[in-house]
């Protein structure tokens, strides 16, 4: 069969360096990458970058049951503005996923209303429905200790819940804090509720998986000591823009309320400096949006959690362009690693991969306004910081964004995950941040 073919042109991010090419797209797929090549439709977007569209491997969108905070259409949409083109929606809904049924309800629900390409976790928790799911390719969830929704497990119970899984299967995402490091405190501020989750309740709840001799992914990281952890073991790591940028010190209150906890300053830049580095995987938005409603409440009572997965690129694009992170480091860490990490055909701009694309104007620095972002709670931590929001994205060869407004939705596919051919490797060669710093050719 003969598929017309797209052809983007620009300074595409090509086998670790940007080339001035022509990416030719057939059937949704990248067919060819040459210096010149004549479609049936070309798009030429100069010197603007190509970079392959974001994947973001921790969302919660929330539906079904908690549609007031967010939904499948608005989360989706939220997350293709900011460039992410493949998300992975949490278990912690109502009714959470936790059996086969759940999660092909989900299945076919999020397929009516994506706008990008979605995997969903299922909760590793009940014993019964684990080989069920598995069969079903379900990548797995496991909560170590009590947040929002409620699925956690004992440790004690975990290498029982393991037990049913295959011995070679895409890794279990972990969040990794021990409940019996846990202060019984009624924190009111954030410095507070950092003491009452502190740092050792992480690192201890990821010495306990040691022992369990699993590919096990430690999402959001928040500490020096569980990088440490974390590289002892083998596992895999992601961490949050919100550790990576904000610290226990700033005057959000309950705002900046959220499991794990916000850490001291000292902390934010060690794990800073570790996520430049490439010492932490991924970058993963952890987008757990609540509305303004719910989180004005006095402390204690506010639910933990803040949105971030329309913004996560933006800002980081912001500090590739101020020198402060090499810009082969974050498509690394939020299109190469994640591909990577769930076996996605995704994540490079290679001929035989999806054609999921993101085209940047670096000199476009906008400031981030809560009202203006796409998801439904309407506010965010970063109010007023400068960030680079996306000219166009494209979804497998279709224009879901342009000119910084939705072109298309609904079409997003559902993703299994996979087995990776290969664990991921850091970060081979630095550099290249130039192409987004000031007085950089576009
Ligand atoms: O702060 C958090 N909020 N941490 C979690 O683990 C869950 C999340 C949510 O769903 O709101
Ligand atoms: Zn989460």
């Amino acid at each position: 069969m003969v598929f017309p073919m797209l052809v983007l042109e620009g300074r595409a991010f090509i086998q670790g360096s940007f080339k001035q090419c022509a990416i030719g797209i057939e059937d949704g797929v990248i067919s060819s990458i040459k210096k010149t090549l004549h479609g049936d439709d070309n798009v030429d977007y100069g010197e603007f970058l190509i970079l392959p569209g974001g994947i973001d491997l921790h969302v919660h969108f929330r539906e079904p049951g908690l549609t007031h905070k967010e939904d499948f259409r608005t989360g989706t949409t939220s997350a293709a503005m900011g460039g992410i083109t493949t998300v992975f929606d949490m278990p912690n809904t109502m009714p959470p996923t936790t059996t086969l049924r759940e999660y092909e309800q989900k299945v076919e629900m999020a397929g009516r209303k994506a706008c990008v390409d979605f995997g969903l976790y299922a909760a590793l928790s009940k014993p019964r429905e684990t080989s069920r799911l598995a069969g079903a390719g379900a990548p797995f969830k496991l909560y170590m200790a009590q947040t929002t929704g409620g699925l956690d497990v004992p440790a004690d119970d975990v290498p029982g819940l393991l037990k049913d899984l295959p011995p070679v299967y895409p890794p279990v995402v972990v969040h990794a804090e021990n409940p019996a490091k846990f202060k019984a405190t009624d924190a009111r501020t954030l410095r507070e509720h950092d003491l009452a989750r502190p740092v050792e309740a992480e690192s201890s709840s990821i010495d306990l998986l040691k022992a369990m001799r699993r590919n096990f992914h430690i999402t959001h990281v928040t500490s020096e000591e569980s990088l440490e952890s974390v590289s002892s073991s083998g596992f895999t790591s992601d961490v949050t823009p919100h550790h990576l940028l904000l610290d226990c010190t700033r005057p959000l209150g309950q705002l900046g309320k959220v499991n794990p906890p916000l850490r001291q300053p000292s902390e934010r830049e060690a794990v800073w400096n570790a996520f430049a580095g490439g010492r932490i995987d991924i970058l993963a938005s952890d987008h757990a949006p609540h509305t303004e409603e719910e989180k004005s409440v006095n402390f204690a009572d506010a639910p933990s959690g803040l949105p971030g997965v329309e913004t996560m690129i933006p800002l980081m694009l912001r500090k590739v362009r101020s020198s402060d992170l090499q810009l082969d480091r974050l498509i690394n860490a939020v299109a190469e690693r994640p591909a990577e990490l769930m076996g996605l055909n995704k994540g490079f701009i290679e001929v035989g991969r999806d054609a999921d694309l993101v085209v940047v104007d670096s000199h476009s620095v906008t400031k981030v306004r809560g009202k203006k972002l796409h998801s439904k709670c309407g506010w965010t931590a970063f109010e007023g910081w400068e960030a680079i929001f996306p000219l166009a994205v494209y979804l497998r060869g279709n224009l879901i964004v342009d000119k910084g407004e939705v072109a298309e939705d609904s079409i997003g596919e559902h993703v299994d995950a996979k087995v990776p051919a290969k664990r991921p490797e850091p970060a081979k060669k630095p550099g290249f941040g130039a192409a987004l710093q000031q007085g950089a050719p576009r």
